[in-house]
């Protein structure tokens, strides 16, 4: 049987997403509760990293150990994939050890590349163009404080990047309606918007796209890789920030989502961390349950 990948959320049914959240959420009261689990024992889990991680890195490895398995770092300065090795190659090679593979780079090319070599699943921790794990802790987040999320509006504020193409995604999966507000320049991939035209709504002002929703959410304004754009995209972002001002026109109950790393000043004001509606802690915790949910489901193929 070919091996499940995880490379945007549409490699999953509605109903599976579903159930793995409702798994994840399980896994974090079990974890809560101080019991121990071992549904990954002996197994192994490879980890590339192109770019740089906090809490994607922490949460597939903590998750692995506390499964039962184990993970490996590998970054390309110090495997043959930074010397110039195929990808495809690699991804045999890699896979015939192992049980999975995770990998964050540049080029989701490079994720399908390897993917359509590898033996095992493969899991996308972020492109250039899609973040879909941080997608299953947002998912997870939401439900746990508001129940489901069909129905529900939600703003994204600022790039129109990978989390935001990732949100494009979510919000036909999970059947809501998601409100970009993203300077002239700045927009989703057109193809992605084209697609899910029934469902997202570009605006020009971030109280335009907030007014009523249920859920802001926003990222920074210069991913990894467009470091060089920083200045210019400081200018361009200054007046798409989420503030107390701008969750002030949402619903009165709107939660605050933010992947991190959050740069206050810039796409956040200082205290938003700690407005009543954020909940982005709750929601970086969540990486370690959706992604052992995830492990579970693509090396064990069980949702429960
Ligand atoms: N949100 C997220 O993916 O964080 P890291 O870059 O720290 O992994
Ligand atoms: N858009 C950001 C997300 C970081 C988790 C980046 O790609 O750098």
């Amino acid at each position: 049987m070919a091996a499940r990948h995880f490379l945007t959320l549409n490699d999953m049914t509605t109903s599976e997403l579903e159930q793995l959240l409702d798994h994840a959420s399980r896994l974090r009261k079990e974890w809560h509760a101080g019991k121990t689990r071992d549904s990954l024992k002996n197994r192994v889990l490879a980890m590339i990293f192109e770019k740089s991680s906090t809490r994607t890195r922490v949460s597939f490895e903590a998750g692995m150990t506390q499964l039962g398995g184990t993970a490996m770092f590998l970054s390309p300065r110090d495997t043959q994939l930074g010397r110039g090795e195929p990808i495809e190659d690699s991804a045999i090679v890699i896979s015939s050890m192992v049980d999975a593979v995770m990998i964050r780079t540049f080029a989701h090319e490079t994720v399908e590349r390897f993917a359509s070599a590898s033996s095992k699943p493969v899991i996308n921790a972020l492109t250039d163009e899609f973040h879909p794990c941080q997608l299953l802790a947002d998912m997870q987040t939401y439900r746990e404080h508001r129940g489901s999320i069909r129905g529900a509006t939600v703003a994204w504020i600022g790039d129109g990047n990978n989390m935001c193409h990732s949100y494009i995604n979510a919000a036909a999966q999970f059947d809501f309606h998601l409100n970009v507000a993203c300077p002239e320049g700045y927009e989703p991939d057109s193809n992605l918007l084209k697609a899910h035209s029934d469902r997202v709504t570009v605006v020009r002002t971030p109280e335009d796209a907030a007014k009523g929703a249920n859920l802001l959410v926003t990222d920074v304004w210069a991913s990894m890789g467009q470091e060089d754009e920083q200045k210019a995209r400081e200018r361009a972002f200054q007046d798409y920030q989420i503030n107390p001002a701008l969750m002030s026109v949402a619903a009165k109950d709107a939660l605050f989502m933010h992947c991190l790393p959050a740069h206050r000043g810039e796409e956040i004001s200082a205290d938003m961390m700690e407005h009543p509606g954020s909940v982005v802690w709750h929601e970086a915790e969540n990486r370690l349950h959706a992604q052992k949910a995830l492990l579970e489901f693509l090396i064990l193929n069980r949702l429960d």
